[in-house]
């Protein structure tokens, strides 16, 4: 159903156009309300007015071009331009202080005061922001509670994958935590309209922790598959045969298979929800162990290639190591580069490697973005392999799959190393010339074949 023309929460301001900010304006407007949102990046603001995304959402910016024609979305820079609105999501970014590992709540408490210049009697503020535990009462509420008027707060997190954001907001379970059963209602009231769904808790503290903890146990499963691929490293086995067996028909099994885990809110999460626990004496051991495993794996790669390339490559001159995919994961498809362990990557091979030259490609990411990593990017899929030394696959990007790397490894150097972070390749039947060969984590046992 959607949103009666006279329903007094039709109205709704968002502030904060990032990836989350904006796609919920897009499914929002889709359903009937009239959606303003707040961005103070000029660049942004331009282009959501002109009905473009400024990231890569599969079918996007389509869908906001209609809805910007419509005269359903706009956006504005202040909160002040706003005309009017009885309901406020907050969803700007909540990054974290890098070597406190704390969270940074500079955004959300400006916005919350601007908000409370212009609440209004019976108006709700949903806080949408991935927040550790206790803030949306002990941080947000007192800055509201300056208006003077009596409101409705609730808690509804962003649970959406990137990529899939669209699809998922009309389709995910939302969880909704309020102030008071009121505050609950009303949020579930208007998250009804997109959403068939609605799991009320009780508190808003329930809603902040379920988030976290739904994406601390992802953190956790991959983790695990990291430690699994490393097992079978030292053991001289294929993780990936090694997990994909253990999960076949047997029901207490649902091993995630190894891989890179980076991306806006998996780097951030489990330290979120630390922060949180450890703020109340609570002992987040399990959370930050993930973590520290996740967090390894740029370090353990450059090292196994370090050995690798000692043993076989003998050439004085300057290498050519390319790094395939660099955005934070290739499925679904996203050019984010926020969170990517392309760049702790590039560090170590800066560290570890000195002497080699640095390529980067990625179909998702413009030149200008893969510069921005301070690598050089390659024109296209052929330049990957043309001279590479060292090819390092670091995300899944379905471009990938049908490389044929028989024919391609002709262009690399003598003896370079293919070493895939994501097992895309079945290396037991590969036939590569030039003395290349193909490997990597969890695939370790390949090299000594
Ligand atoms: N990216 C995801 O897939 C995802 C998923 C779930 C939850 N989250 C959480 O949602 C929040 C937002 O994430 P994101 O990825 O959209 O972040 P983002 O950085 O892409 O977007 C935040 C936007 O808010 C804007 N902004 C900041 N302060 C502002 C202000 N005072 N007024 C107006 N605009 C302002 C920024 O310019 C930016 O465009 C974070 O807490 C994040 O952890 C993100």
């Amino acid at each position: 159903m959607k949103v009666p023309f006279n329903s007094k929460d039709r109205e709704v301001c968002i502030i904060g156009l990032g990836y989350v900010g904006l796609t919920l304006a897009v499914v929002m407007a889709e359903a009937g309300f009239k959606v303003t949102g707040v961005e103070r990046n000029n660049h942004i603001n331009d282009l959501v007015n002109s009905g473009k995304a400024h990231f890569l959402e599969i079918g996007l910016d389509a869908r906001l071009e209609q809805q910007v024609k419509n005269g359903n979305l706009k956006s504005v820079i202040s909160i002040d331009e706003v005309e009017s609105a009885s309901v406020y999501i907050i969803t700007v970014g909540t990054p974290l202080v890098n070597n406190s590992k704390t969270t940074n709540l500079e955004a959300i408490k400006l916005v919350s005061e601007g908000v409370a210049k212009r609440l209004k009697a019976d108006d709700i503020v949903i806080l949408r922001s991935t927040v550790k535990i206790g803030v949306s009462r002990n941080v947000v509420k007192p800055l509201l509670d300056e208006a003077g008027v009596e409101y409705k707060l609730a808690f509804c997190p962003e649970r959406t994958l990137e990529g899939k954001a669209l699809a998922e907001l009309v389709s995910l379970p939302q969880v909704v935590g309020g102030l008071d059963d009121a505050s609950t209602m009303r949020a579930s009231d208007i998250f009804g309209f997109l959403t068939p769904t609605i799991i009320r808790v009780t508190t808003l503290e329930t809603a902040e922790i379920i988030k976290l903890i739904n994406n601390t146990q992802r953190d956790l499963m991959f983790a695990f598959a990291n430690e699994i691929a490393g097992y079978c490293d030292v053991v001289g086995i294929s993780a990936r045969e090694v997990i994909n067996s253990a999960n076949i028909g047997y029901p207490r099994s649902s091993l995630a298979l190894p891989g890179p885990v980076g991306g806006p809110c998996l780097e951030k999460d489990p330290y979120i929800l630390s922060e949180g626990i450890k703020a109340l004496k609570g002992n987040p051991a399990l959370a930050l162990l993930g973590r520290t495993v996740n967090e390894e794996l740029p370090k353990v790669t450059i090292e196994n290639i370090q050995l690798l390339l000692d043993k076989k490559v003998t050439s004085q001159e300057k290498l050519k190591f390319t790094i395939a995919g660099l955005a934070f994961k290739g499925r679904p498809e996203t050019s984010d580069l926020r969170g990517t362990l392309a760049i702790p990557i590039i560090d170590e091979i800066k560290r570890i490697l000195p002497n080699v030259e640095i390529f980067g490609y990625d179909p998702a990411c413009s030149n200008e973005e893969i510069s921005s990593l301070g690598i050089t990017p390659c024109g296209n899929l052929e330049d990957v392999f043309k001279d590479s030394s060292v090819l390092l696959f670091q995300n899944n990007n379905p471009a990938f799959e049908k490389l044929n790397l028989n024919s391609l490894s002709r262009l690399m150097r003598q003896n370079g190393i293919i070493y895939d972070l994501w097992s895309q390749f079945d290396g037991t039947s590969l036939e590569l010339s030039n003395g290349v060969r193909y490997g990597g984590h969890g695939l370790m046992y390949l090299y000594n074949k």
